[in-house]
């Protein structure tokens, strides 16, 4: 057995993802299968096809982690697999073949929050801000202020700690990436639309139409992104022409990315002892987003963290290493751990 090898599983939406790291961060195989192709057809994610494709596939995908690896079950220190929020067909797939695992080798069960897996990966070896000395990489220290921006979740978190987390903002209604989702529907876009929104506002004015920046300048950091939907579905109504729509996204985009920089603004000032503002989730690849909260971060004297892209969405890696840190932690799960399908941090 090598001392310090742990297997992370996600199955918790629609990717289906797997992957081993060393205890001190190095990633030694990862593996995501998306599930894209398979919803498509009914413009959002269906659970029950969702459950239906974990099974099938994460198995097989273990087996190619373990294979990359140079490695068997035998040789594992640890399972760590995604407990909840999410979709209850597919955590019970993954949080079945993890205790399976663990039961068949006789190893520790983690089970991971979802949202801490986002919330720990800016601390994985190799993501901490760019341009910082190597000697220093994997050293972000908490406390930090975390921005998770996906399809499912909004909110804004100071991470104090290993399991230690303040949850000082949400949304009142819509996920960010929902938000992008819907509007880019009515421009016509194809699902999931955010990609394809921030191609087309590269093409278009943002200031040709006025759209609200929903609870910007309130107190607190919370979010709200219904209104500016449907300010959106109002001027799609009266019809508009190629230009009107690369406009519009344009518009939008800058009313969100106005809206995040100034909560994200509020959330600093509401944690004084931050060392860093950290972004994640699929939205954080949106590059109007990132420039607007890079101004905030560095307003504050403070470096804006973004991991890599295939970090920032669903993925294994981040699983395997809060695993890794609740491992050192001494935080593992007894095997009758149920999966949680709601599940704040
Ligand atoms: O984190 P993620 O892959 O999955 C979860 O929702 O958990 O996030 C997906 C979301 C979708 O709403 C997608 O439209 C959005 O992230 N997204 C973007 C961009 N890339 C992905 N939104 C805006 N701009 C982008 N470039
Ligand atoms: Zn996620």
């Amino acid at each position: 057995r090598d001392e310090d090898l742990v297997l992370g599983l996600e199955s918790s939406c629609d990717e289906t993802a797997a992957a081993i790291l060393r205890a001190d961060g190095t990633i030694l195989a990862e593996a995501v299968l998306s599930q894209l192709a398979e919803h498509t057809p009914y413009g959002g994610v269906v659970p029950e096809i969702a459950a239906r494709s974990h099974l099938a596939h994460l198995p097989a995908l273990v087996r190619r982690v373990l294979d990359q690896a140079g490695t068997t079950p035998a040789g594992l220190a640890a399972v760590a697999a995604t407990a909840g929020p999410g979709l209850i067909g597919g955590l019970i797939v993954g949080a079945t073949l993890g205790k399976g695992i663990a039961i068949a080798q006789g190893l520790p069960y983690l089970a991971i929050n979802h949202l801490e897996g986002h919330a720990l990966t800016p601390r994985l070896p190799g993501v901490h801000p760019g341009g910082v000395a190597p000697e220093a990489r994997g050293a972000l220290a908490f406390p930090y202020l975390l921005l998770l921006l996906s399809g499912g979740h909004c909110q804004c978190v100071l991470v104090e700690g290993v399991g230690r987390h303040r949850r000082l903002g949400t949304t009142l209604d819509d996920a960010v990436g929902e938000a992008f989702d819907k509007s880019a529907k009515l421009l016509g876009l194809p699902w999931p639309g955010g990609p394809h929104l921030e191609r087309l506002a590269g093409a278009g004015d943002a200031k040709r139409f006025s759209l609200p920046r929903p609870l910007y300048g309130r107190e607190g950091c919370d979010f709200s992104f219904s209104g500016l939907k449907t300010a959106v579905a109002n001027i799609v109504a009266k019809g508009l022409d190629d230009q009107g729509r690369a406009d519009l996204a344009a518009g939008f985009q800058a009313a969100v990315s106005a809206t995040l920089a100034n909560r994200a603004a509020h959330a600093l000032a509401m944690a004084p002892g931050a060392t860093a503002l950290v972004v994640s989730g699929g939205v954080a690849a949106n590059q109007g987003i990132r420039a607007a909260l890079a101004e905030v971060a560095a307003k504050a004297g403070l470096p804006l963290v973004a991991p890599p892209i295939r970090l920032c969405t669903d993925n294994a890696v981040m699983i395997a290493w809060a695993g890794i840190e609740r491992l050192r932690a001494g935080l593992t799960e007894p095997l009758d751990h149920a999966p949680r399908p709601r599940w704040p941090l």
